[in-house]
């Protein structure tokens, strides 16, 4: 992957939206139309710590990883973000911050390698989970898969509960063909795509 020297800093995660945990569990579901509008970067932030943000020494971060290992990679996938370029970025958990991967909006293409999910297209912006496993694996042999399936897990719900707190909508997609999604994406050589996270306005009931 060619990554440019584009770094974009993260506004400053918040700890204070008000939602209780009980609430957030309570109303989560799966939203796969959005109102029209965009997202912001200060969103963006919240959603992609809660994920993976960095929340204490030696790296620890928000969702748990057998041995500390991290092998999740983030990316964002920006169509509709307010101040953010129609791209791709991956997360940078240290810094808290976005390095632009590439150019224009894949929000299309991602939809056809989504099977023609329509959320995957309509959606502002897409949270990419993949994974570079060769650390796990070297450490934890078969069951390594098994480990990071279940990091993929505590991250993507992670973020689900912090969209509710936002009053956004958000689903699970992994239904899609990996080689494609990794194409759009221009994701390295090491690493596979294993959940995407459309995001997006909540509709008003
Ligand atoms: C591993 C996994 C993969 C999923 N893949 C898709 C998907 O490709 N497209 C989709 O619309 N929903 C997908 N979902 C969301 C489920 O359809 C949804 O969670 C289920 O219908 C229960 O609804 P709820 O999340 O609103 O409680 C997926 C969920 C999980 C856990």
């Amino acid at each position: 992957m060619s990554e440019t020297l584009v770094v974009v800093p993260l506004p400053e995660p918040r700890s204070d939206s008000g939602t209780s945990i009980e609430q957030a569990l309570e109303s989560r579901r799966s939203i796969r139309e959005f109102a029209p509008g965009p997202l912001t970067l200060a969103l963006m932030s919240q959603l992609l710590w809660a994920a993976q943000g960095e929340t204490g020494a030696g790296g620890a971060r928000t969702a748990p990883s057998a041995g500390a290992l991290h092998p999740l990679r983030l990316y964002l996938v920006s169509g509709d973000v307010t101040g953010l370029e129609p791209g791709v970025y991956r997360y940078d958990p240290r810094r808290h911050a976005l390095h632009k991967t590439a150019d224009g909006d894949r929000r299309a293409e991602m939809s056809i390698a989504a099977l023609q999910q329509e959320c995957v297209g309509a959606a502002a912006a897409i949270v990419v989970i993949a994974a570079d496993d060769r650390h796990t694996v070297a450490r934890y042999g078969r069951r390594a898969q098994r480990y990071i399936d279940i990091e993929v897990g505590h991250a993507a719900q992670n973020l689900h509960l912090q969209a509710v707190a936002l009053n956004l909508g958000s689903v699970d997609v992994g239904a899609f063909d990996d080689a494609e999604i990794a194409s759009a994406l221009g994701l390295p050589e090491a690493e596979r795509p294993l959940l995407l996270l459309p995001v997006g306005r909540k509709r008003k009931p």
